[in-house]
């Protein structure tokens, strides 16, 4: 349980407050590269900034205060210039700083006025990285963006989804540091469900529970251990675990999870996805790194929960938009939650004093690459699981790849086809996979 303050304090995201002003130490993403390729403009709210995120005609990206400080129009309805952001209302231009550069009709007037030299809104920088943009919004110098393992490995296929939560993203997070509802809402409800769908399938054996849970904090956030009914300390959920990268990111499956604060009471879940090819193969190029929106609802209003992830969301957003921490009654299962609770009031607490918090790199040597770790990996690599993303309704036909999903169709399984992808990459160089 904690105060109503203390509850405050962990979830608030707005400039000046303890927790906005320890995300803003953080990159965070804000599109899919592929989305500016397609529309060059996108509207991006991240910890309460209005913002609009860019690409200009030279190829520089930007990411400006949203509303156009001349008569205030929004301005990912603008024009981007070979260099800049112009308005397109009055034609008043920015460059990716946030400067105003261009005031057509002030410099007609008044050739040699200094106008736009004292018009400037907020401009953050804008990297790219992993087929996702990433913004920095704190003070400068910036840290380095920092390059983990997935989003910089080669010979790799990835992919990206996206879903809106209406929802606080501490409530994301706290998800992951509880292990135990694995059993409960992944296995005896999720197999309640297809129950109710009328099909013998179960996802999880119902007496598979945890018998033992373990958190350890190490320098990149908190390692997460655990045995099962039917594994010992000898396996790797124990010997390895997996990690939650703090401040805001989970590692497991296939990838990170990444819960970007939007404000206090929206967040974008990011599922960034990445599949190493079998022992010998290897991945096709891959030019465009697809994106995808997955769908919090189904087209009737219900929570889409015919898969794993889609669980997890109900659960955050049924806590309401700011869970109610004060009500709250913690036990034994919930002990990885408070020591990630303590971690960051910890980290907040040395943003305060003028320090600099976990997972800051300003080395360009130890920024390469980051390697993480996590448990039922191979080698160093991901293993692609057979069943990776097929909605509990949904059928794979391993022939073919194909999948028919129904009714969340649009969680478009791009794992599926990775699958087929590499099987017929292996066939082809004359690897026989098991
Ligand atoms: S409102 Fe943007 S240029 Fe006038
Ligand atoms: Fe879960």
């Amino acid at each position: 349980m904690l105060s109503v303050d203390a509850n405050e304090k962990l979830t608030q995201v707005g400039k000046g407050t303890p927790m906005g002003e320890l995300m803003r130490r953080y990159w965070h993403p804000v599109a899919a590269t592929v989305e500016l390729d397609e529309r060059p403009t996108k509207s991006v709210r991240l910890l309460a900034e209005d913002l609009v995120l860019y690409k200009d005609r030279s190829g520089t990206y930007g990411l400006l205060d949203r509303l156009c400080p001349h008569r205030r129009v929004d301005l990912s309805y603008g024009i981007p210039e070979e260099n800049g952001l112009r308005c397109m209302y009055h034609g008043w231009m920015f460059d990716e700083t946030g400067q105003c550069i261009e005031q057509p009709f002030e410099e007609t007037v008044h050739p040699d006025g200094r106008f736009k030299e004292k018009v400037r809104i907020a401009g953050y920088p804008i990297e790219e990285m992993g087929g996702m943009l990433w913004a920095y919004l704190g003070p400068t110098p910036a840290p380095l963006l920092p390059r983990w393992d997935l989003f910089v490995w080669d010979n790799v296929l990835r992919d990206i989804g996206e879903t809106h939560l209406p929802c606080n993203w501490l409530q994301c997070m706290e998800n992951s540091l509880d292990p135990v509802h694995l059993e409960w809402l992944h296995g005896y409800w999720s197999n309640y469900q297809l129950e109710l769908m009328g099909t013998e399938a179960r996802v999880i054996p119902p007496n598979k529970r945890h018998t033992k849970i373990s958190f350890e904090p190490f320098k990149h956030g908190i390692i997460k251990r655990r045995t099962y009914t039917d594994t010992t300390e000898d396996d790797t959920p124990w010997k390895v675990g997996h990690p939650v990268v703090f401040p805001n990111w989970l590692r497991v499956g296939t990838g990170f999870q990444m819960r970007t604060p939007v404000d206090d009471t929206n967040t974008i879940h990011w599922h960034y996805n990445v599949y190493a090819p079998p022992t010998g193969v290897t991945a096709p190029k891959q030019d465009v790194i697809p994106h995808r929106e997955v769908p919090l609802r189904h087209e009737d209003g219900r929570f889409a929960v015919d898969y794993t992830i889609g669980q997890d969301t109900m659960a955050w957003v049924t806590q309401g938009a700011i869970a109610q921490r004060n009500l709250e009654k913690l036990g034994e299962s919930d002990k990885g939650i408070i020591m990630y609770r303590r971690q960051l009031q910890e980290q907040m607490d040395i943003v305060a004093a003028g320090g600099e918090p976990l997972n800051t790199f300003r080395d360009p040597g130890e920024n390469e690459i980051i390697e993480l770790w996590q448990e039922n990996q191979l080698g160093k690599r991901l293993v692609l699981p057979r069943n990776n993303h097929v909605p509990l309704d949904g059928q794979w036909d391993p022939e073919t790849g194909d999948v028919s999903v129904a009714p969340t169709g649009k969680h478009a399984p791009v794992g599926l086809r990775v699958q087929r992808i590499y099987d017929e990459a292996a066939e082809a160089a004359g690897i026989k996979l098991q």
